[in-house]
């Protein structure tokens, strides 16, 4: 188990350079089956990018990594299964089902790992391919999806703008026989990256970004160059732990186009946002404010993943806060943990009350999840003396190296220990002589 150990309560200070994004990596990488030659730029060195380049090896896809440049080239893509030990490292691996299908005409995967963030059901994603003309079945826990040809162009309603059924849908019916009109789409940037993927290899998306998507099937799918967006939440956490911190960092290379509803709450927290040269720069007060409000919701509304984020830095601002996380209800685990360094927090179903305090205290606490676990790491930072955050594991699943990033901003930070929790603390005290 991955630990990291923060002597917190320091000021952050200077630049920070903005990840690509995972979310929208993911799907690229999956959409790379499709077809041709894929150089994609800027795709993070994370866990879960490895487990797609893993993936797709498994398929039969060449694929390299070189930096930050992953290249696929899938002329041929001679297998169609994928085993339930690299579908249950992440949740986007189901987005290979769409895939799969379209380029190999079946596509034999089990249910997909991922977060625990409450019930994840992979229901709209099926309903989707089904409607492309996909027949599917189950056996053993695995899902038998095929299709005879090309999959068929459909008009596919989605009751939710899910983000994973939306990408199946788009991958999955680039390739098929006729038009697709998708209604309901999720309309988060990464799904906008994914059609200008998908058409800079020759396929005909449009209306991505917004709530009707249309897919002219193309026949086959060539090479194509691609550089992956920033990483919104990371981002995101980013600012919040200048909040929780009360001080100015500079997030090179982030979109402020993608965060509106996140600039918009640290804003009423009291934090000011500044746009320069390929750069957002976030100055925090000495101590934050209260928000009223926040609801989580699809995009363009406040992101469900950056929720955990928020609740960190509100843990010091000055009154009582209130998040509503309305999209995944298993989503305040982390506030427990949270707890242990002293965060007045409770939650109640889809509610969470966050009575802000003047400091938080290092303590140990452990990851409950990706998101929940980089909030426990912004606490960490704000809070005065020494946290041990055990499970880190869940952290480089979607970022490249956080301790980097901060011990760069001037943070305190020794990343991946990966001995005995108390050991590590022990280890950290002596050397730093706290
Ligand atoms: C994606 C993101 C994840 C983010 C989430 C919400 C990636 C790789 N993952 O996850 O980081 O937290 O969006 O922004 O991009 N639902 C159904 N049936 C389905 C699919 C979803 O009921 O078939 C429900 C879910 O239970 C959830 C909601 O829809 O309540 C949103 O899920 P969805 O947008 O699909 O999230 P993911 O694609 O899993």
């Amino acid at each position: 188990m991955g630990t990291l150990v923060i002597d917190g309560g320091n000021k952050l200070h200077g630049a920070v350079s903005v990840q690509g994004a995972k979310n929208g990596a993911l799907p690229v990488l999956a959409a790379s089956v499709l077809g041709g030659r894929s150089v994609i730029h800027n795709c993070p060195r994370l866990a879960d990018t490895g487990s797609s380049v893993e993936i797709l090896r498994m398929l039969g896809c060449e694929a390299e990594r070189d930096g930050e440049t992953v290249t696929v080239d899938a002329s041929r893509v001679p297998r169609c299964d994928i085993p339930p030990e690299l579908m249950r490292r992440m949740r986007s691996s189901v987005i290979f089902l769409g895939a799969v299908l379209a380029r190999c005409g079946r596509a034999v995967v089990s249910a997909p790992g991922g977060c625990e963030l409450g019930p994840r059901p992979i229901d709209l994603h099926l309903k989707a391919m089904r409607l492309l003309g996909a027949d599917i079945s189950e056996s053993r826990g695995l899902m038998i999806c095929e299709c005879a040809g090309r999959l068929k162009g459909a008009e596919i309603v989605l009751p939710y703008p899910s983000v994973g059924a939306t990408e199946n849908a788009v991958i999955a019916a680039s390739t098929a026989k006729g038009r697709t009109v998708l209604v309901g789409a999720a309309r988060e940037p990464e799904i906008t990256e994914l059609a200008e993927f998908i058409n800079a290899k020759g396929g005909r998306i449009s209306g991505a970004g917004g709530e009707v998507v249309v897919i002219d099937g193309v026949e086959a799918l060539g090479d194509c160059e691609h550089t992956c967006i920033p990483d919104r939440i990371a981002a995101a956490t980013f600012i919040a732990a200048a909040a929780a911190t009360g001080s100015e960092l500079t997030l090179r290379g982030a979109e402020p186009e993608h965060m509106t509803a996140v600039i918009s709450a640290f804003s009423e927290a009291g934090c000011r946002f500044r746009e320069s040269g390929g750069g957002l720069t976030v100055t925090a007060p000495e101590r934050l404010k209260a928000v009223r409000f926040v609801r989580t919701a699809p995009y363009p509304g406040f992101p469900t993943d950056a929720q955990p984020l928020l609740a960190a830095a509100l843990a010091f601002a000055d009154g009582v806060s209130v998040i509503n996380e309305t999209v995944f209800g298993g989503r305040f685990r982390y506030l427990r943990e949270l707890a242990k360094l002293g965060a007045d927090v409770k939650y109640d179903g889809s509610l969470a009350v966050i009575r802000g305090k003047p400091f938080l205290t290092g303590a140990e606490a452990a990851c409950t999840d990706l998101r929940g676990g980089a909030a426990l790491v912004a606490a960490a930072l704000g809070a005065k003396g020494v946290s041990v955050i055990s499970g880190t594991e869940h952290i480089d699943r979607g970022y490249e190296s956080v301790e980097a990033a901060f011990a760069a901003a001037g943070a305190k930070i020794y990343g991946n220990v990966k001995n005995e929790t108390a050991h590590a603390g022990d280890r950290f005290r002596e050397a730093s002589g706290v």
